[in-house]
């Protein structure tokens, strides 16, 4: 079992740590709104880590997917098999954090290609510097961003790391709209993303396509992966990367964490419609037309 996040154990300098509007507890780092569990000396490390041709790196807004694409990744590596010895998260790395698994610059470097490596990073700050001198394969998942407003409402509520927040529908709303939340601005995070798309060694999925082409979204993560996509391995991909697999299954369920025990909700799409009042919709749908104009990136809502 993994310990709560603790503050005095994972928040490594505590000057810094802030507490917002009903509790909701974060640090900032190059202006960013973060978890206090990504701290400054891991985020150094994050960005000075040596990548090496073979490694992936797979990055998201937080409730975007990620975990659904690492247990992909992770199959697709494997042959359609998950390792016995491990958990899901046990086999990415996190470097920009102290929790849930810190990994050490030296651990790290002592492990074979591929390392499969985790974050929620906007562009400018991803692991290994600049995306775009880096041999290393960058998957983005992004997902609209109603769905991922309510995700991480249920995700961020009553948690250590986020000071136990404590706040009503509403107020998560509007600090989300206002880049309020760990990670900052939805917008600013995948459309800083979006513009690197077609650079050579980045992959930019969206939850929506996973959800309704599966195949053919998996075609495209194992052909940019360099994986062969044998009928064997499609069929053990799609079959234990399936939501209701995942939430069962040991490797894959998080079940060694305690906080996370709600972790699988829904997994689907449209399930912001249970929260959003009319007006809440609307107003959103305005910031959305505004923020999205002429970018070319279009989400599915339902
Ligand atoms: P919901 O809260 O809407 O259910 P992340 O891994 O980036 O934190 O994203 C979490 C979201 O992905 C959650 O959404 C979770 O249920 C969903 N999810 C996890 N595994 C999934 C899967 N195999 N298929 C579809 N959705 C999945």
């Amino acid at each position: 079992m993994i310990d709560k996040y603790r503050d005095e154990v994972h928040g490594e300098v505590l000057q810094d740590i802030e507490i917002g509007e009903y509790g909701y507890k974060y640090r900032r780092l190059d202006g960013i709104i973060m978890p206090p569990y990504i701290t400054p000396e891991r985020y150094k490390l994050s960005r000075t880590i040596e990548l090496r041709k073979g490694d992936i790196c797979f990055t998201s807004y937080p409730k975007s997917g990620s975990t659904w694409l690492s247990q992909i990744i992770i199959l697709l590596v494997n042959e359609g098999k998950t390792p016995e010895d491990k958990t899901l998260r046990n086999c990415v790395h996190w470097v920009a954090s102290s929790w849930p698994y810190p990994r050490s610059r030296e651990e790290l470097d002592a492990l074979p290609s591929p390392r499969i490596f985790k974050s929620h990073m906007p562009w400018h700050m991803s692991v290994g510097g600049d995306t775009s001198e880096s041999p290393c394969k960058y998957i983005y998942i992004a997902r609209n961003p109603k769905d991922v407003a309510v995700s991480y409402y249920y995700f961020e509520s009553g948690k250590q790391w986020s000071g136990n927040y404590n706040g009503p529908w509403e107020h998560w709303l509007k600090w989300f709209l206002e880049g309020n939340v760990q990670r900052g601005d939805w917008f600013d995070h995948v459309l800083g993303w979006w513009k690197r798309r077609n650079d050579n060694n980045m992959l930019f999925l969206k939850y929506e396509d996973m959800k309704r082409d599966f195949e053919n979204q998996l075609v495209r993560i194992a052909t940019f992966l360099g994986y062969p996509l044998t009928e064997p391995v499609r069929d053990a991909v799609r079959d234990k990367s399936s939501f209701n697999y995942m939430k069962k299954n040991d490797f894959s369920n998080l079940h060694e964490i305690p906080e996370l025990d709600s972790f699988f909700r829904k997994g689907q799409i449209g399930s912001w419609k249970d929260m959003f009042t009319t007006a809440q919709n609307e107003h959103f749908d305005s910031i959305y037309a505004e923020r999205m104009n002429g970018t070319g990136l279009e989400f599915d809502f339902e």
